[in-house]
């Protein structure tokens, strides 16, 4: 048997109006939020992801799907969705066109970690990116646009929140963080070292235990943020407090990318264990330029459509049953019923049987794909203009005149 690859799942109908459900959720909220939908490839050149991703981060370091194709290209499949859509900003020229520009994205993403629950190797992402905008106002819209889907979701979540500082003062928390790093480099791990030379804040993030404890000593960002970088962050929880959005400061939370700046926050669950992030962004106002576009700022958020999918997983309506499932019963009827369904399927969703089955087999057949309605016409129903009908849901079950059939949402 030919199985699916390590860490890749698939979603099975069962599960799948579950994943239609939540996007239709992150969909309408975006929209109301002024945000459009944009598509990017799932093929980019590795660079692109070297470059925003960031070569300090594991996901660069330890986990992208890189191959060279059949022209000798570099090419990386998207480990996450912002750069892309950077990609694309900056190639539409839009950087120099000047505005605020505000999208959304769902699809897969890959990366070559160790699957575990909650952590697969190509996973979905909503996500949303906004350009041209500084006002933390737009930091704070992004997480009120994730609290709304969450309510809308009744998902309860943790909100974390921090401030990495602005260029200024990232430059001079560096030094000092830097200089601590070194007093003790005998203690920390080899990836830390290797963070240190790259971006040293991630080394805030590292999972070592031994690592965390040094760093409970270690100069924090929140500590020496400059007083722009503070009063947008003093301004995003004043908004966030208005609008009955709790929050948690961790002053800790660096994300696992590297291109941020400013606003970091996650929305983390205790419902889904180790990996418990749900969504996560922030602002990332070097990103275009540090990609050959013209400087503009740069916020967004991404959310693991399959961990909200998790939470969700008890709560599912499984059995859901809808649509008509149409058959006959004698080989002579079955093209009656195959254009009595080509007409049905212009209003309701219409399986038909293209075989004469007995009915107890098509009602087996029914069940097993979770339909409502039953109808199934033999020689005699034929003969009277009428069809035999069974609501799989409740139970109910008559015979009506086949004129009448387009009439079953209201049977
Ligand atoms: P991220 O934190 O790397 O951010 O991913 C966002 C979310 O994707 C996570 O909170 C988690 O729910 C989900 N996720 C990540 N890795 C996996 C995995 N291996 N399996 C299942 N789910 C996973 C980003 O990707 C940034 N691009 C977010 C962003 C957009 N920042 C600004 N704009």
């Amino acid at each position: 048997m030919i199985t699916a690859l390590r860490g890749m799942k698939d979603i099975m109908p069962q599960k799948s109006g579950l994943y239609e459900q939540i996007i239709g959720v992150c969909e309408a909220v975006a929209k109301n939020y002024g945000y459009t939908l944009i598509k990017t490839p799932h093929l980019e050149q590795t660079t692109l992801f070297k470059r925003s991703v960031g070569e300090s981060s594991d996901i660069v370091g330890k986990e992208m799907y890189q191959f060279i194709d059949k022209g000798e290209n570099d090419v990386c499949l998207r480990p996450e969705g912002t750069a892309g859509v950077v990609r694309a900003f900056i190639e539409s020229k839009l950087d120099r066109a000047g505005g605020v520009y505000r999208y959304f994205y769902h699809g897969s993403m890959f990366r070559y970690e160790r699957p575990q629950k909650g952590r697969l190797r190509e996973f979905h992402q909503f996500g949303v990116e906004c350009f041209g905008e500084s006002d933390v106002r737009e930091d704070a819209s992004v997480i009120l646009m994730i609290a709304e889907i969450l309510n809308r979701l009744q998902i309860k979540t943790t909100l974390k929140i921090n401030s990495l500082g602005d260029a200024d003062s990232m430059g001079l928390y560096r030094q000092k963080l830097v200089k601590f790093l070194e007093q003790n480099e005998a203690f920390i791990c080899d990836d830390c070292k290797r963070r240190k030379a790259l971006n040293p804040i991630r080394v805030l993030d590292c999972k070592n235990e031994s690592c965390q404890e040094i760093y409970k000593n270690a100069p924090l960002m929140i500590e020496n943020l400059g007083d722009e970088a503070a009063a947008d962050f003093a301004k995003l929880q004043e908004i966030l407090a208005k609008n009955g959005v709790s929050y948690e400061i961790d002053a800790r939370l660096v994300r696992g990318l590297d291109y941020y700046c400013k606003t970091a926050f996650e929305f983390v669950s205790d419902e889904i264990g180790s990996q418990s992030a749900v969504a996560g962004g922030g602002r990332y106002d070097r990103l275009v330029e540090y990609l050959g576009g013209k400087a503009s700022f740069g916020v967004g958020f991404a959310m693991g459509i399959e961990r909200i999918m998790e939470i969700l997983g008890e709560r599912e309506s499984k059995n859901a049953r809808d649509g008509v499932y149409l058959c006959a019963l004698d080989e002579q009827n079955v093209d009656f019923v195959f254009d009595l369904g080509i007409k049905l399927r212009k209003n309701f969703k219409t399986q038909i049987s293209y075989k004469a089955k007995k009915l107890a087999k098509h009602l087996q057949d029914a069940d097993k794909i979770n339909t409502k309605i039953f109808l199934c016409i033999g020689e005699n129903e034929r003969k009277n203009g009428e069809i035999w009908y069974k609501n799989l849901e409740n139970k109910d079950e008559k015979t009506i005149k086949i004129d009448e059939i387009f009439k079953i949402e209201s049977l």
